[in-house]
């Protein structure tokens, strides 16, 4: 780590020393913390960040609300920015105003929200900046990088009485919103375990060499708060997913729209007391870090979530391949990947409900922002914040763990949560139906973390603890105090 970095770090840890020191507000705390302002007759006037993949849905979002106006564009591609900016002109008639760097678009007073879908290391830093700078924001999933920065965005919004939304469109789904609603009104009993699943064919990325990074790119904002390192076309769009400066693995790529799901249905506002991972990457070798296969159970006392990432080949389970199973004492509710239906059983099996409807989430973040109505919003960044840490979470255990040796994996304490236990006694069938030598490479035994969910910090190790936030490169620092 270079001085400066060590620096940003020891600040960084004065955070999390305050961190230890005091309860953490609730979601409902948090929306109590801000104030309805005085509606706006104007259109939102939007500033859209990173346009490569997310992005253009956004541009799509706004540009068909007439309420909205996508009036800037910004990617440190200018190819991209460009290419972005000549097709909002095309369908409005006005092309934007193109930025480079997201500074100067956060110094334009002729923007009054930001809609940003970044490598995920940039999400918590842009997201506070735009609303220090007095800026509305839209920020994609997940918001944070690692646990105590996504706290930190929640909190900016609070202090800066600004709309936050993320990007879990899920929450604007009506389908979605009445089988929660329904599971929350005791309809399939006491609900025991939520169960997430992502069962996404991830291909080998193989591996690339470092090379000089396109003209055309801002290379070092990209970075931003990421140690510095030479360009590598494997680690860039998209694929940034994969490497742990940058991403956070399925968990926290595809894996957060469910985990969001299963957490929102158990009605969980804290963090969980416990949380123990097993996995790891299998089937190829690359130049991926985060794995591609992998158990994660959150105990939270008398409820479990068990959230399931298999990248290689699967049967979906229970007619489910990307969605969530949420088991109550009389009956269970499916979710699949189609955010417009949800399904209820009873517990012979029969099917007793159908939800549907789908819903307009940047639209519900436009008319939140005219508004000045934080309430209005159906995902304040508070809960992305909670979701996004559970993924974070899991993945501290997985980093953390030692090789699973096959005898001692259902050992432990993860033997003690049964519905954990099962996913794992799953999990190595799975791998054997993919060839994986399971008598000799089980993946890694994640380390048991133990966490206070009202301080949302990791108790009795050190080691873990340092994991809840990261070392920021001058000048891209997360603010240690909001
Ligand atoms: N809600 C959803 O359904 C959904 C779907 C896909 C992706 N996402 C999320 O959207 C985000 C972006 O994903 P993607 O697949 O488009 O990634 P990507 O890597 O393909 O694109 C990111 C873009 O951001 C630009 N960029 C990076 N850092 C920047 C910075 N500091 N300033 C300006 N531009 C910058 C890059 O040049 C690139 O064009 C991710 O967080 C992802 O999780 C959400």
């Amino acid at each position: 780590m270079s001085p400066s970095s060590r620096r940003e770090f020891l600040s960084d840890s004065f955070f999390l020393a305050a961190l230890t020191a005091a309860a953490v507000a609730t979601p409902s705390q948090v929306m109590a913390g801000t104030s309805k302002g005085k509606p706006s007759a104007d259109k939102l006037r939007i500033g859209v960040i990173g346009l490569n993949g997310r992005g253009k849905a956004h541009v799509d979002g706004y540009v068909s609300n007439p309420n909205a106006e996508v009036v800037a564009i910004c990617d440190i591609d200018l190819r991209t920015a460009e290419k972005a900016a000549a097709a909002v002109a095309t369908k409005t008639g006005k092309k934007p105003k193109v930025y480079q760097d997201l500074r100067k678009l956060y110094e334009d007073k002729d923007i009054d929200a930001v809609s940003a879908a970044l490598p995920i290391h940039w999400h918590s830093l842009a997201g506070i900046w735009a609303m220090q700078a007095g800026k509305d924001a839209y920020i994609e999933k997940p918001v944070s990088h690692n646990v105590s920065e996504g706290r930190r965005l929640s909190e900016a919004m609070v202090r800066y009485n600004k709309i936050c939304q993320t990007g879990t469109q899920s929450r604007s789904h009506k389908a979605i919103k009445d089988a929660i609603a329904y599971i929350h009104s005791g309809k399939i009993g006491k609900v025991e375990v939520s169960r997430g699943l992502c069962y996404k064919p991830r291909k080998s990325i193989g591996m690339m060499a470092d090379s000089v990074a396109p003209a055309e790119v801002d290379y070092d904002t990209w970075l931003g708060p990421a140690p510095k390192r030479a360009y590598n076309a494997n680690r860039y769009l998209y694929n940034w997913h994969w490497h742990w400066d940058y991403g956070a693995g399925d968990l926290g790529n595809q894996g957060i729209h469910q985990m969001d799901i299963a957490r929102w249905a158990l009605g969980k506002s804290v963090l969980p007391n416990k949380v123990h991972s097993v996995g790891g990457r299998f089937g190829y070798s690359d130049q991926g870090e985060t794995p591609n296969t992998v158990v994660t159970t959150y105990e939270y006392g008398d409820q479990t979530l068990v959230f399931e990432v298999r990248g290689l080949d699967t049967p979906e389970y229970t007619g489910v391949s990307i969605g969530n199973i949420v088991y109550g004492s009389e009956g269970y509710v499916v979710f699949s990947s189609n955010y417009a239906v949800a399904l209820a059983f009873d517990k012979a099996g029969n099917q007793v409900q159908k939800f549907s409807g789908g819903g307009d989430h940047f639209g519900n973040f436009v008319k939140a922002a005219r508004n000045r109505d934080t309430a209005a919003l159906n995902a304040p960044i508070v809960e992305g914040h909670l979701s996004s840490a559970l993924c974070h979470l899991g993945n501290i255990s997985y980093r953390l763990g030692e090789p699973a040796v096959p005898a001692k994996e259902l050992t432990g304490l993860l033997a003690s949560n049964k519905h954990g236990a099962e996913a794992v006694v799953r999990y190595r069938e799975h791998l054997k139906a993919n060839n994986v030598d399971t008598a000799n490479a089980m993946g890694r035994l994640g380390r048991v973390i133990t966490i206070d969910p009202k301080k949302e910090s990791i108790t009795g190790d050190a080691e873990a603890a340092s994991m809840l936030t990261r070392p920021y490169r001058t000048g891209f620092a997360v603010p240690s105090k909001i």
